[in-house]
């Protein structure tokens, strides 16, 4: 399918139906791209995943999801944050990656390393803008799932920690959300909306 960015941000929604039609290795792929091309603050590009796809993969985290739909779809991505991307050593090389591509000014990456970057893994509170850049990819993955014919849904409502252990993920790894994908199974309406004037709290010029 190839629809317009205008498109696929009209017509996705969440989706918690799903046909029993398994997803290609190619579309999958798709998606997967689509998260690794996102931005990131200062190009860390601290997202994760783990697919889920085998039924007995999906059963280690049926305990922890308070909805059923989202072991029932085909596809469902586990969507984490590394917190080795936050460690000095790994900042640097980025950093060093974005100097030579010529993004970030030397004087702007001096400014960064002077800053108190953990050195140990141990040590990483991971930052706020971490959840951005997650978010970020993770929508980049709806909309290219809705831009193949396939639907998907956010979800936060479920015990991260018991995912975490139930997948046995290292400690480097933080399960933040779900994204449980499949050739949707309903089509609903749009979802209500703040207005446009709701949303803008001043408009200058
Ligand atoms: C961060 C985030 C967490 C969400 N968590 C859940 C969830 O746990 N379960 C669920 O059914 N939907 C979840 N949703 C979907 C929202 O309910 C949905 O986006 C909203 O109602 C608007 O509907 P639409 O996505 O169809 O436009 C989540 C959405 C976002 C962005």
């Amino acid at each position: 399918m190839n629809i317009s960015c205008h498109e696929a941000i009209k017509s996705r929604r969440s989706i918690r139906k799903f046909e029993c039609r398994n997803i290609s290795t190619e579309d999958l792929e798709h998606i997967i791209e689509a998260a690794r091309l996102a931005p990131s603050g200062t190009n860390r590009q601290p997202w994760r995943f783990v697919l889920l796809i085998s039924k007995e993969e999906k059963e280690k985290i049926a305990g922890a999801v308070v909805q059923p739909f989202v072991v029932a779809a085909p596809a469902v991505f586990v969507c984490c944050l590394d917190r080795r991307a936050y460690v000095r050593q790994l900042v640097e090389e980025r950093m060093k990656e974005l100097v030579q591509a010529d993004v970030i000014s030397v004087e702007a990456a001096g400014y960064i390393y002077q800053r108190k970057l953990p050195e140990q893994v141990e040590d990483v509170v991971i930052p706020a803008s971490a959840y951005l850049d997650l978010g970020i990819a993770v929508e980049n993955m709806a909309l290219m799932a809705t831009a193949l014919g396939l639907g998907s849904c956010w979800v936060r409502l479920f015990n991260q920690q018991q995912v975490h252990e139930a997948l046995g993920l290292s400690p480097e790894i933080e399960v933040v959300a779900l994204l449980p994908i499949g050739y949707p199974m309903q089509s609903p309406s749009p979802r209500p909306r703040l207005s446009r004037d709701e949303i803008i709290i001043k408009l200058s010029n």
